[in-house]
């Protein structure tokens, strides 16, 4: 088990943060399906995106790294079979959108994934999947991995989400694609739409109307689109670390370059502000997402609400986000946000526990937590287990950039999914981890 020993720094600087997961992921399994070679510039290489890509091989594409991009060449319209099952990894993503597109392809495919994937929820997917005639098997213990795809002749649906997750509706959406008529999706909150500005980007028919996105399907047959050549932003949720232990810090200095900037992804960035920390942000357009710089300029924070509509826009930093809950003056809470409680690690669990080993006050709530500050940080004298979950691992890194003594965290392998480079950007930063 790889562990990191993290001291306390204070963090300042400028680092270039790698290309964004979820957009990788996407463009691997769009790519793969096209007719074509598409050249994608900023591929995330951590092992999610490497997973995602590798099951798209195992399915025909064909992939090359060469002078600094990815190109693959796509099966236009055509998965195959593969027998092998599709080793998902830890990626939640990969497995859920590429469930999806499977389940259309009508390919009999079977998938697996580590401890953490192997217990997060997939009834979701299998919901709308067997409406719309495909068969997924879970043969997990509670509707979790290994599954097994049998999909082919689907039907479109309309199908109204149950919860707030991009990943089921790019399921759906990408299951559509094969389908006979029309595929509608309806989410009850606005969430991430990479899948839908690549599915725009490549000329694929998608309505979008509010909160309601429909696609015609392409039926059996399976869609025709022509590759193209991406470019992938800097990942927002990866800058979100740097961010958050700038803008907490008075008088620090943050300068990140070519970060994604899609606005169902940026809400930490009015967080920060409603805190109290300087952002300045230059947005750039025109190739897809939007994408831009971000300078910050640390403050003395003060505690916030989090709830709503704001929920899924910062999912994902949520753990670090309750970090700069715990430096901040007064109350900060977070609430309507149970979904933490299924992605790699319960995460209102983990950061509650983790909090607490700092001496931080805060309460736990069935879908969220309320954190009392600021904090005088004590040192924990216990190393910290990541329990598999790269951002508990990065949230607690930062956190104890605020301490005044060095703790230890193990499990840290987990950080190569979304930010190999995270510990040698800190040391950039002019923190110090070994
Ligand atoms: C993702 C969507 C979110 C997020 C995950 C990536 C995506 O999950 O937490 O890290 O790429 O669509 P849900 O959509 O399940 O909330």
């Amino acid at each position: 088990m790889k562990s990191k020993k993290v001291f306390p720094a204070k963090l300042s600087g400028s680092v270039k943060v790698p290309g964004d997961k979820s957009i990788s992921q996407r463009i691997a399994m769009l790519a793969s399906l096209a007719d074509g070679t598409s050249k994608v510039t900023g591929y995330l290489n951590g092992e999610d995106a490497r997973s995602t890509l590798s099951a798209m091989e195992q399915m025909g594409a064909k992939a090359e790294f060469r002078d600094d991009a990815l190109y693959i060449t796509g099966v236009a319209g055509q998965l195959q079979q593969s027998d092998d099952p599709l080793d998902m990894g830890n990626s939640g993503t990969g497995t859920r959108l590429l469930a999806g597109l499977v389940a259309g392809a009508g390919v009999e495919v079977s998938m697996i994934g580590d401890e953490s994937l192997s217990s997060r929820p997939m009834g979701r997917i299998r919901q709308p999947l067997e409406l719309m005639g495909a068969h997924i098997g879970l043969t997990g213990k509670r509707g979790t991995l290994p599954m097994m795809i049998t999909g082919g002749k689907l039907q479109g649906i309309g199908y109204l989400l149950p919860m707030a997750s991009a990943q089921v509706k790019s399921c759906v959406l990408l299951a559509g694609l094969f389908a006979e008529g029309k595929t509608t999706v309806i989410e009850p909150r606005p969430t991430r739409d990479h899948t839908e500005k690549l599915f725009q980007a490549l000329g694929i028919p998608i309505k979008i109307n509010g909160l309601e996105v429909s696609i015609e399907g392409y039926g059996q047959g399976g869609p025709r689109f022509k590759a193209r050549n991406f470019v992938v932003p800097g990942d927002f949720s990866s800058a979100a670390f740097w961010i958050a232990a700038i803008a907490a810090r008075p008088d620090a200095e943050l300068l990140l370059e070519n970060v994604g900037l899609n606005p169902r992804r940026t809400a930490l960035l009015d967080v920060m502000k409603r805190m109290g920390a300087n952002i300045e942000v230059t947005v750039a357009e025109g190739r897809g997402d939007p994408y831009g710089t971000i300078k910050v300029r640390g403050a003395k924070l003060n505690g916030t609400v989090i709830e709503g509509d704001e929920i899924p826009n910062l999912i994902d930093e949520l753990p670090v986000i309750a970090v700069a809950g715990a430096l901040a003056e007064g109350k900060t809470e977070i609430r309507d946000a149970a979904e933490l409680r299924v992605k790699e690690s319960d995460r209102i669990s983990e950061v509650v526990k983790n909090l607490q080993r700092f001496g931080v006050e805060v309460e736990e709530l069935e879908d969220g937590m309320i954190i009392s500050g600021p904090t005088n940080l004590k040192t924990p004298d216990v190393a910290i287990n990541s329990h598999g979950d790269h951002r508990i691992a990065m949230s607690i890194a930062i956190l104890n950039s605020f301490s005044d003594g060095a703790i230890t965290i193990d499990n840290v392998g987990c950080v190569d999914t979304s930010y190999p480079e995270f510990w040698q950007h800190m040391e950039q930063l002019g923190g110090k981890a070994e």
